[in-house]
């Protein structure tokens, strides 16, 4: 058994709160509204005891899972690994409730640190201050330890800490991160508005598409729905190719990462069934999703091209169309796009007979334009907005 077994098991062994069941305690940070779409991918990577909280998702496993998670969670936006928890009224509880956890296992004077702090209804109000006050215990303890101490930046820390003291009642986990999950890393973001990766997947997991009829998205943007949609459907690992945070864990266990990621990239498929179409009207859109598509390894999977919308085409008797209009809060302007969204009710109408379509909407009002009776309806976070996934069949 390596010493980094070792630490990961003692350090599971010290939390006194969380999921329960055996392991290590592990948290999905999750944007709002995808919270059971996270639970259910955490069901197919094998997690246990899976609990669904507002803005997450508790979970336990072993370290293969926790490895499988990085890799593979699509909505989820960080994965922390849970140390401890200890009731928190005060600076003081704070200071010396840090100091319980295993610090000189995690940590060496030459590595540096950062402590995120979140704060819900507690004596410390100012989440600044209980980050510093928490450092400073960490800080203490390694000096009294090794008479040197870690330094700390707050950029690419070896560790990054995360406290959240809620109800006077502090968590302290590891993040397991780094660089947020969404940052897939393949994306160039040179044109306006792209959904982040981890809503893409939302939306595309709640269509279910799965390649094997075809995929349209008429103002693909950057093409983060297709790209998202076709990896997904591949079985890629969402995150091979990218670093973590845990890789530099005093425990990372390089071995288990690279065997895990030779496992994920045998089990994902080459090639899909269908085809899988993008179009927008602004040609800089088209290059920048060729670019991405290129980096994102799927130059061969998906196709681009330049085409209004008023002009899109069903490319099959039946498929899936999938489309984030403009809205007006980030692009155009609202009276303006009123008759974009009448158009995209005629389109639908028209041409895509016997196709699913889902509309991202940012804006009830100007979606009612569509004309349609949606089927269903998927609550969604867009940042801080709340949008809805619409679906329509188009008997
Ligand atoms: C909100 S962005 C889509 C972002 C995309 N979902 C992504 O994540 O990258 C809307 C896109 O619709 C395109 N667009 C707007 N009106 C259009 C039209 N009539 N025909 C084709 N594309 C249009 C814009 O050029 C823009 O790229």
């Amino acid at each position: 058994m390596t010493e980094g077994r070792q630490i990961i098991r003692r350090t599971g062994k010290t939390a006194q709160a969380g999921v329960g069941g055996t392991g290590l305690q592990l948290f999905a940070t999750v944007p709002l509204g995808a919270e059971e779409l996270t639970a259910a991918e955490l069901t197919r990577l094998g997690a246990d005891t899976i609990a669904p909280v507002r803005g997450g998702v508790a979970f336990s496993g072993d370290r293969r899972l926790l490895y499988r998670s990085l890799l593979q969670l699509r909505t989820a936006s960080r994965v922390l690994l849970q140390l401890g928890q200890f009731p928190c009224g005060s600076p003081q509880d704070l200071y010396d409730g840090m100091r319980t956890l295993p610090w000189g296992e995690l940590l060496t004077p030459d590595m540096t640190l950062a402590v995120d702090c979140t704060l819900r209804d507690s004596a410390i109000t100012h989440s600044h201050f209980a980050a510093l006050k928490a450092k400073d215990a960490i800080v203490d303890l390694l000096r009294e330890k090794t008479g040197s101490r870690p330094n700390i930046d707050t950029k690419t820390p070896d560790l990054r800490v995360n406290l959240h003291i809620a109800k006077n009642q502090a968590t302290v986990s590891l993040d397991a991160c780094g660089e947020s999950l969404d940052r897939r890393g393949w994306r160039l973001d040179r044109n306006d508005a792209p959904l982040r990766e981890t809503l893409a997947a939302a939306i595309m997991l709640h269509s279910g598409w799965d390649g094997s009829v075809p995929l349209l998205d008429p103002m693909c943007g950057s093409g983060t729905l297709l790209l998202e949609g076709t990896s997904l459907a591949l079985g890629q690992a969402a995150g091979a190719g990218r670093e973590f945070g845990l890789m530099r864990w005093l425990d990372f266990d390089r071995r288990l990462w690279e065997q895990v990621l030779r496992e994920e990239r045998a089990a994902a498929k080459e090639s899909l069934a269908s085809p899988v179409l993008g179009y927008d009207r602004d040609p800089k859109a088209i290059i920048a999703c060729r670019e991405n598509a290129r980096r994102a390894g799927l130059a061969y999977n998906v196709a681009f091209d330049r085409k209004p919308f008023e002009e899109a085409e069903p490319c099959g008797h039946q498929g899936v169309l999938v489309m984030n209009p403009p809205y007006g809060v980030r692009m155009g302007d609202r009276s303006s796009l009123e008759p974009l969204y009448r158009k995209i009710g005629e389109v639908f109408k028209r041409r895509f007979t016997g196709w699913t379509a889902y509309l991202l909407a940012g804006d009830l009002e100007l979606a009612k334009l569509v004309g349609l009776k949606p089927s269903r309806r998927f609550v969604l976070f867009n940042g801080p907005l709340e949008c809805r996934l619409l679906k329509y069949e188009l008997y």
